[in-house]
């Protein structure tokens, strides 16, 4: 028997079907059953007649959802049903009649964290799984096609980047070290033998902080490129994130209007341009427009961030912030020392930083200076700073949070559905 997905069942349109799947919806009476089969292209009705099938017919009754059942039969249009189509079943196989299903309908966000391992099978958590796929399809794409080069970095680091506070010590034998934060100081190597490298890997933060943005293990894709400064990757970070969206719009569209989202929105954000502001226009705008009162040398939080983009309504690219606040590879401008020569992209509708790079700084000492100043050995740089003594060039790089950019494309109210098993500060399980 030759089964072929419901999707192509569905496209084919009439005819004789051999389907397999899972019972997503049953419902019926002592005359006839209705089963809505789901299998991972999407889902049909299947209905059986207790006449056609006395002998199976008790098996049939007392099928429960998520039960895995092959079923062949006639497949014709009825617009009643959810996808427009119907199969008159001659077959049925019950490969497993499965037990009462622990989900039913308006479950807490908790527990379906709990039961994750079998809400994967949702239909929107299969809707955001294949978004996620295209995406990270979409991030190898764009920078392969642009002559970059994948470059895999170490994930047992021996010291931080991105600040000691969210970093996760491992016990190493005899000693210890940290999972990575990100790949940027390998990367710095990796530029002086590949110049243009991009990776996509797990990277790891003890956010003390249980919010909807923020994961304990997520995906950065990051890139880094010899030759290049702040203006230049800025660009590179919109046309990369345009790039992303035109591809779910390629290829997603259906799962985008299983999430509800507006399509007609993505479109825009795949076609707009992105403006580029500095931090000191930022905080203008938080201020005069909004009525907030931030001053020069705060970070932005996500309260400002969103008040930024809610004023763009498209990604907005800030840079320059102040130096004083950022990590100790961010360069000083040279017209002001106090403003970095970095930027984050915050994108709109509440989802805020979805990107942050900069160029890279140069100046070893400054660096030193900055990392002791943040309580840091700087000899468990020596190695780093090695780079800036043979060939050293202008360079720049940045990461994309890829479950960020997931929750917003697919407009989700919290980060941890985009990646199937989320870790956060309150769950390793399951
Ligand atoms: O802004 P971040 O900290 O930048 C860096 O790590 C740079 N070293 C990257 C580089 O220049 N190569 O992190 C980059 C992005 C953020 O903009 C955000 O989208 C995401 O990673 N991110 C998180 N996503 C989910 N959960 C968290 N806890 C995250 N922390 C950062
Ligand atoms: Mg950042």
């Amino acid at each position: 028997m030759e089964y072929i997905s419901i999707q192509e069942a569905l496209d084919k349109g009439e005819g004789t079907v051999d389907l397999r799947g899972w019972v997503y919806r049953e419902r019926g009476s002592n005359k006839i059953k209705f089963i809505v089969l789901r299998d991972s292209s999407n889902i049909i009705q299947c209905v059986l007649k207790k006449k056609d099938f006395e002998e199976q017919w008790d098996d049939i009754d007392s099928l429960l959802i998520e039960s895995s059942v092959k079923i062949s039969g006639k497949i014709k249009k009825d617009e009643r049903a959810p996808t427009g189509f119907e199969v008159k079943a001659e077959k049925i196989q019950i490969v497993q009649p499965a037990e009462p299903f622990p989900i039913t309908k308006d479950q807490s966000r908790d527990f379906l964290l709990e039961k994750r391992h079998l809400w994967l099978r949702s239909r929107k958590m299969v809707a955001i799984m294949k978004i996620r796929h295209t995406v990270v399809g979409a991030i190898h794409k764009f920078f392969r096609d642009r002559g970059y080069y994948e470059f895999d970095p170490p994930i047992f680091q021996p010291s931080q980047a991105e600040g000691g506070a969210t970093l996760f010590e491992v016990k190493y034998f005899k000693d210890k070290t940290y999972l990575s934060q990100t790949w940027q100081l390998y990367a710095e190597a990796a530029i002086f033998a590949l110049e243009k490298i991009y990776d996509m890997s797990p990277t790891f933060r003890s956010e003390k902080s249980n919010t909807s943005r923020h994961l304990t293990e997520f995906w950065m894709a990051e890139m880094e490129a010899a030759w290049m400064e702040l203006d230049e990757v800025t660009q590179v970070a919109k046309n990369e994130i345009r790039f992303i969206i035109k591809q779910v719009l390629k290829h997603n569209k259906k799962e985008l209007e299983i999430l509800g989202r507006d399509v007609k929105l993505i479109k825009h954000y795949a076609q707009a341009d992105y403006p580029t502001i500095k931090y000191k226009e930022a905080l203008k705008i938080v201020n005069e427009k909004y009525g907030m009162d931030v001053k020069w040398g705060k970070d932005l939080r996500t309260l400002e961030e969103a008040k930024i983009a809610e004023h763009f309504k498209v990604p907005v690219v800030v840079t320059h912030y102040p130096t004083e606040i950022m990590g100790f590879y961010k360069p000083p401008a040279k017209e002001n020392p106090k403003e970095a020569l970095c930027f984050d992209m915050i994108a709109p509708e509440g989802y805020c930083e979805i990107v942050g790079g900069s160029q890279r700084s140069l100046d070893v000492k400054d660096m030193k200076k900055r990392l002791e100043a943040d309580g840091e050995d700087p000899n468990q740089y020596d190695w780093y700073f090695d780079l800036r003594k043979f060939g050293s060039v202008p360079h720049s790089g940045y990461g994309v949070g890829v479950e960020r950019v997931i929750a917003w494309i697919c407009g989700l109210d919290n980060i941890k559905d985009a990646i199937p098993f989320p870790r956060t500060m309150n769950r390793y399980k399951p």
